[in-house]
């Protein structure tokens, strides 16, 4: 099957970054930037503070609205928390799962990873779920092991026909934030031994239809030759995505 029949999708996640008035200026840059730019979706994901702005600022625009979170039980006593219908309401479309830094500073596990992304679909927010190897674990040779863990534990109780409107990122931890970039070749391989894993469990056809990203350190120079490779069908962008001329350039490699 052609690469071309899947969407790419590039996506910003902008982290714990940008207050309300800097969102306002941030996109008034970006969305003329982007405009009519159809090759590939352009999500930003954004503090949730921040979504009302972005949801209204977006409207009518080609640019979607996305959160980095969310919790899994529909409401009650869970101070700090949002749940999906909440982000639905407001007018996400999408959500980061299972970010490494969400697994790493906050002990999110593959079990609430699962139960998470089984909320976002119930409520009809897609869901960017990350999976991605520590580098000690690249160094030990189990990342294929390790990222096709984090994907079946996520997708427990999924169905084919659900899990067609998945993305998956896959960030290496080591890449992120680094400056340190996989190779194109590594982005590719891994990202095919994910959709393989997506294959064994819900066959073929929807492995071949599942949009995966790529995420860690992708930049303007990088972005082209990641993009380029089969199995990399977008990227989810952090530092990058803070600065409109960068992220519509990989926008634009992504055309
Ligand atoms: P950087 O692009 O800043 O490396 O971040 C990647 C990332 O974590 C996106 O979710």
């Amino acid at each position: 099957m052609n690469k071309n029949v899947r969407k790419a999708v590039i996506a910003g996640n902008w982290k714990m970054n940008m207050t309300p008035s800097e969102t306002k200026k941030l996109l008034s840059e970006l969305i003329p930037m982007v405009e009519g730019k159809t090759g590939c979706d352009v999500v930003v994901c954004v503090p949730f503070v921040d979504i009302d702005t972005a949801v209204a600022m977006t409207k009518g625009t080609n640019v979607k609205v996305g959160a980095q979170n969310v919790h899994f039980e529909k409401n009650g006593a869970f101070t700090g928390e949002i749940s999906a219908d909440m982000l639905k309401e407001c007018g996400a479309e999408y959500v980061v799962i299972g970010h490494s830094e969400r697994r790493q500073y906050f002990g999110e596990t593959d079990v609430t990873v699962n139960l998470r992304l089984k909320a976002a679909l119930a409520a009809g927010l897609t869901p960017i779920l990350c999976v991605g190897e520590l580098l000690d674990e690249r160094d030990r040779d189990v990342t294929a092991e390790v990222v096709a863990m984090q994907t079946k534990i996520a997708l427990l109780d999924v169905s084919a026909e659900d899990a067609k409107k998945v993305i998956v990122a896959y960030e290496p931890v080591w890449a992120i934030g680094t400056g340190r970039t996989a190779t194109a070749e590594q982005a590719d391989e891994v990202c095919g031994i994910i959709r393989s894993v997506l294959a064994a469990k819900y066959g073929a056809d929807v492995a071949e239809a599942v949009t995966i990203q790529y995420g860690g350190s992708m930049k303007p120079g990088n972005a082209a030759e990641l993009l380029s490779k089969y199995h990399v069908d977008g990227g989810l962008i952090g530092g990058a995505s803070l600065k409109a001329s960068d992220f519509t350039a990989i926008v634009d490699a992504a055309q």
